[in-house]
């Protein structure tokens, strides 16, 4: 009765685009009216519409395009929350158009990112993929059992280390370096004075490094970012590893320096288009370690990532600042 005339309908409807880790969503069900796709995997752009069009809120993946003719469907939308850092898959300025804040998920991810991009050069420079294989395709006969020049890789102790964005997942695989013995060398936009990272060029830094990762954001300005002329610059007993987005760096000619050997290794987290496709000439290079896109793939992160998608969605909602909002000039926008 201390409900009347307001029933469960009046909560804000909120279609979710994927079951999330965690008891985030369960939460979450308490407070609005919650639709989540039933699928286990991402639904498609149809679907993804059909989902949005009457909600106010939409939690949403790095997978779904929310685009300015998606956003424009969605007449009731009044916040967007998307579980990632990367906000690559969403129109801002479309979503900032409609005064439509959008939630993140920075900073709880970056160790977890930081700890992939590592175990990527470590698994490149120590060629633990190969080794594996080989291992077990029953190639590891008894005059071979211990073979002095058998899978030689590269140190990484002391080596030289080139951080291409000094966000926090830049900043944290600079602070794992370090406790290597690694020289830092860090290049990002916004020139930044970090302790132990010496800020360079990025043409410097691409001379230099023995080994480089990639941790900027996907924008206009970084896209392509390491293209072929870029590639070229990179010392050819360099190791490139990229755990942001796949299409700052340019895929073909990162593979065509590997079958040249005009580049020692790589190791790819992400790619330009995702899942890879099949006939990708990245299938083929040599000395290339690939994961698909697993990053901030550790149980307690995700589960982290889900509770502030769904805060962020929720603050937005009521009219509050969002504890991550990614629209520019907007982190205390209050959605009417
Ligand atoms: C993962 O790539 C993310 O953006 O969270």
């Amino acid at each position: 009765a201390w409900a009347r005339g307001r029933t469960v309908n009046a909560r804000p409807r909120v279609f979710a685009t994927r079951n999330l880790p965690g008891g985030a969503l369960a939460r979450l069900a308490q407070r609005v009216s919650l639709e989540v796709w039933p699928d286990p995997g991402a639904p498609a752009r149809e679907a993804l519409a059909a989902g949005a069009r009457d909600a106010e809120g939409l939690l949403c993946l790095l997978t779904d395009r929310i685009d300015a003719a998606l956003i424009k469907g969605c007449p009731r939308l009044r916040v967007i929350s998307s579980c990632s850092v990367g906000l690559d898959h969403v129109d801002m300025e479309a979503a900032t158009r409609r005064g439509i804040p959008v939630g993140y998920t920075p900073g709880v991810l970056a160790e977890t990112t930081a700890d992939l991009a590592f175990a990527l050069l470590l698994a490149a420079a120590r060629r633990i993929v190969e080794a594996d294989g080989f291992l077990r395709q029953g190639r590891w006969t008894w005059e071979r059992r211990w073979d002095p020049d058998g899978f030689l890789g590269r140190d990484v102790y002391g080596a030289t280390l080139g951080v291409i964005g000094l966000g926090a997942i830049g900043r944290a695989v600079a602070a794992r370096a370090r406790g290597f013995g690694m020289r830092v060398l860090g290049w990002s936009r916004s020139l930044r004075e970090l302790e132990g990272v010496e800020p360079v060029e990025l043409s410097e830094l691409l001379a230099e490094a023995q080994f480089v990762s990639v941790h900027v954001a996907l924008t206009p300005e970084t896209r392509g970012l390491l293209d072929a002329a870029a590639l070229a610059r990179m010392r050819e007993d360099a190791i490139l590893v990229n755990t942001a987005r796949g299409g700052i760096v340019d895929e073909a000619a990162l593979a065509a320096a590997l079958r040249g050997g005009r580049l020692a290794a790589a190791a790819l987290d992400v790619f330009a288009r995702e899942p890879l496709d099949t006939a990708s000439p990245l299938l083929d290079a040599p000395n290339l370690v690939l994961t698909p896109h697993i990053g901030s793939a550790s149980v307690a992160t995700r589960s982290r990532m889900a509770e502030l998608a769904v805060e962020n969605l929720v603050a937005g909602l009521e009219g509050r600042a969002m504890p991550r909002c990614a629209n520019p000039d907007f982190a205390d926008f209050a959605a009417g």
